[in-house]
Parts: structure tokens; C-alpha cells; sequence
């Protein structure tokens, strides 16, 4: 029987995706990128043996072709976002990140995998953990954090695709298991020391610092290590740079 992991991969091509991708196959992990344009891939990543390219938009996708791109992963990574302009962060489609996540999730459980399939997103710590578990974020935070969801669609997606896992994925969900990785001020740097928090470690108006290839490497480990897929399974780590200062 193959041991060879399978993940299927979105976002792919952006700055934290790209990470993702390459950190995923030098680990020698067989990686299927859905990617609008081909061409936006790092170059060194062409030609690998372990990488199949679907170039396509992944919201476009029908539902049978989607299923069959994700018939025998063991993981989904989402490293989706909104393109940072005016059109990426108003225009259409304002909720990326939340039909994204469940087109894949429910693509997962209608295909019945026979062991669950992780879902690993891709979030931010603008999003809100539920329970009062988030207890680091003041009443000042929270209520700047609900302005900011009411105009900054962004900020509302990433906050309803994490609510859909928690609210509607759940954690007893035998086909779909879950993490919500949060990253602080994202920095273009190499792997590091860094850390992960069950709740937040820095105040909104005082933010730490997360290198993406970190956030790389978390979700790397999450995908591929079942120790860090056991502590973090159905939660919302917050990871920053060991060099980051908590306030
Ligand atoms: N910026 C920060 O400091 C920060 C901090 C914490 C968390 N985050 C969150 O982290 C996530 C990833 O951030 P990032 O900066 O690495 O992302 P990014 O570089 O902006 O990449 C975004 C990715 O999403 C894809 N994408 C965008 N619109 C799409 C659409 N309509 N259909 C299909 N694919 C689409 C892009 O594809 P193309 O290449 O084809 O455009 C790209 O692969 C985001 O959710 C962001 O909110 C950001």
C-alpha cells in the first residue's frame, strides 16, 4: 500500500502559498495546486515530479471535477486572500475565503474519505475565537475588530470561514477535521524560531510579527506531523516569531 501523502493545495501562488508549496515538496509530499495562472508558480517548483498543476478558479470549479481533484488527499491547505488593491479588497468575490472553504469541505465529505481529511486555513488574528477564549482582546479591540468586519470585507470573510468550521464543520465531524492558523503582521523572511498560542499574545494596536515561510512551516507540520496535528485539530493557533515581543 503507498504511504506517498497527498495535499491538495489553493493559493498556491500567493506569498504565503508559494512557501507552502515549496516547503511541502521538499518534504517529498505530492502536491496538487489549484491555481488560476500557472505562470504566477515559483519557478523552481516546475518540472517536480510530486506537483500537479489544475489550473483553473477554484470558485468556477464544478462539483465533480472538484471531488476528483481532491479524491485521495489527506489534506487541504487554503493560503486564499484578497489581492491587496482596491479591486482585490471590494470587488467581487468579497466572500473568497468562506465559499472556498466550504465548496472544499463539503467536496470532502461527499466523496466519504475513509479516514477524516485535514482542512488547514490560512487566517489572521483579526479573527475572534469564540467562548471568551480570545480573553487577551479588550472591549476597545473588539468593538474596533466589528467596524473594521463592517467595511473591510476581508476581515468579515476570513471571520465566516472560521465560523463555518466551528460552527458547522464542528469537532466531531467524521470526514472533515480542521485548524484556523493565525498569523500576526505577515514579513517576507526565512524560517525562524516561532511559537504557537492557544489565544492571542499581542494586542491588536501593538501587533507581533509572523514570517510567512513560519506560517509555511506550521501548516507543513499540521499536514504532515500527526503529534501537531493531535495538540492543534478543531483550534485557532496563533503563531508569531519567537523574536516577537508580547505585549
Ligand atoms: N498581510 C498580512 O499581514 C496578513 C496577516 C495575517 C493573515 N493574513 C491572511 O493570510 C491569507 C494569505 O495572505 P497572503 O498575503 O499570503 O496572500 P496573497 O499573497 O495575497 O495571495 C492570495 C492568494 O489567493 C489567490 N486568490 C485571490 N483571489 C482569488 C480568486 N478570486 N480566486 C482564486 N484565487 C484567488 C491568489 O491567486 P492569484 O495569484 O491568481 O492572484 C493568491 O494565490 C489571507 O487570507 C490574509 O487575510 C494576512
Amino acid at each position: 500500500m503507498s504511504t506517498q501523502q497527498n495535499i491538495l493545495l489553493v493559493g498556491g501562488t500567493g506569498r504565503t502559498g508559494r512557501r507552502v508549496l515549496q516547503q511541502l515538496l521538499a518534504r517529498g509530499i505530492s502536491v496538487r495546486a489549484v491555481v488560476r495562472s500557472r505562470g504566477k508558480l515559483p519557478p523552481e517548483v516546475a518540472g517536480n515530479p510530486n506537483l500537479t498543476v489544475i489550473e483553473a478558479s477554484l470558485l468556477s470549479l464544478r462539483d465533480e471535477d472538484l471531488k476528483q481533484h481532491l479524491r485521495g488527499c489527506d489534506a487541504v491547505i487554503s493560503c486564499l486572500g484578497h489581492v491587496i488593491s482596491l479591486k482585490g479588497i471590494f470587488g467581487a468575490p468579497q466572500d473568497l475565503v468562506t465559499r472556498a472553504t466550504m465548496r472544499l469541505c463539503r467536496a470532502v465529505e461527499g466523496l466519504d474519505p475513509p479516514a477524516p481529511v485535514k482542512f488547514i486555513l490560512m487566517s489572521s488574528v483579526s479573527v475572534h475565537r469564540p467562548g471568551g477564549l480570545d480573553a487577551r482582546r479588550g472591549s476597545l479591540e473588539r468593538a474596533f475588530l466589528w467596524g473594521l468586519r463592517g467595511v473591510l470585507p476581508p476581515a468579515m470573510d476570513n471571520q465566516r470561514a472560521a465560523d463555518f468550521l466551528l460552527e458547522k464543520i464542528g469537532s466531531a465531524n467524521a470526514l472533515v477535521q480542521w485548524a484556523v492558523v493565525r498569523p500576526d503582521t505577515l514579513l517576507e523572511s526565512e524560517v525562524s524560531e516561532y511559537t504557537m498560542h492557544e489565544g492571542l499574545v499581542n494586542g491588536l494596536f501593538a501587533p507581533g510579527s509572523t514570517n510567512m515561510a513560519n506560517v509555511a512551516h506550521f501548516m507543513c507540520e499540521l499536514a504532515t506531523n500527526p503529534k501537531s496535528w493531535a495538540d492543534w485539530n478543531g483550534k485557532l493557533p496563533v503563531v508569531v516569531n519567537a523574536s516577537s515581543k508580547s505585549t
